[in-house]
């Protein structure tokens, strides 16, 4: 089976939208999914006019269980089914716990950890009904190790995975794969104010480890990807 529809949340910067200019340019229809409508929108123009696959941009928080569950429901009408489902969005704030930043702790628990699984809550039964589908976990370098000034980071990424490994598991014989991405740094905003000690990844490689993923036939499950510069 191919790919036709992807989701993408986080698709209005960095690695989401190099994924979901990826897709686009491979044929797959694409609904945007962040918080900022105007830079969605234009996003999904450009796309519409410069690819074959039809984009369309749903603004959304994905730490609003209600939100998501309407993105899901509005991305079903436009397109049928939804065949993949990229778990993108995330945020990267002051994680120290000797820092005490009780409110970005919470901003990360509820987008990184939270938004994640009401995206899966959503999609997930009908991708089981139909016998096929695609989840892609973003998590981190930092969802296998922890620095001192990653500790609440770390953790939702080390969520991340969990919810991967679990998944696969749970998600075994129905036809829908799950695949894990860890990527150590990359270009984009996330990382501003860090000096890398590395030249960092462009957020297309990560898109080109994700399109190599799902390239596989449908017995290969590739659960786990891990990406760092050279
Ligand atoms: N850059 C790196 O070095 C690196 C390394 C490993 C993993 N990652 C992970 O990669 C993912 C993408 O990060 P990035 O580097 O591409 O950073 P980015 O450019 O800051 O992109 C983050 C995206 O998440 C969206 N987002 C944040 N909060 C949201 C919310 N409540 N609801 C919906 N969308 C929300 C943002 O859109 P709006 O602001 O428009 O909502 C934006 O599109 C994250 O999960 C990050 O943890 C990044």
């Amino acid at each position: 089976m191919k790919i036709k529809t992807a989701i993408v949340t986080g698709a209005s910067s960095g690695i989401g939208e190099a994924i979901a200019r990826k897709l686009a340019a491979e044929n797959i229809q694409v609904v945007l999914v962040a918080r900022s409508e105007d830079k969605l929108t234009a996003l999904a123009d450009e796309l519409n006019a410069e690819s074959g696959a039809k984009a369309i941009a749903i603004p959304t928080d994905v730490s609003n269980q209600e939100e998501v569950e309407n993105m899901v429901k509005k991305a079903e009408e436009a397109f049928g089914t939804i065949d993949m489902y990229v778990n993108n969005a995330g945020l990267m704030l002051d994680a120290a716990v000797t820092k005490g930043a009780l409110n970005q702790w919470e901003q990360m628990i509820d987008v990184n950890i939270k938004g994640i699984l009401y995206g899966l809550h959503q999609v997930i039964p009908n991708m089981i009904e139909q016998k096929y589908g695609h989840i892609i976990n973003i998590s981190s370098v930092s969802g296998h190790e922890v620095t001192k000034v990653s500790t609440v980071y770390s953790a939702t990424k080390f969520a991340v995975r969990a919810i991967s490994m679990g998944l696969e598991k749970e998600l075994a014989h129905t036809g829908v794969k799950v695949t894990n991405v860890s990527p150590g740094m990359v270009d984009t905003r996330l990382i501003d104010g860090y000096k890398p000690n590395r030249k960092p990844l462009d957020a297309s490689d990560i898109a080109e480890a994700i399109y190599y993923a799902i390239s596989q036939p449908n017995h290969v499950n590739m659960n786990e990807i891990t990406i760092r510069p050279v």
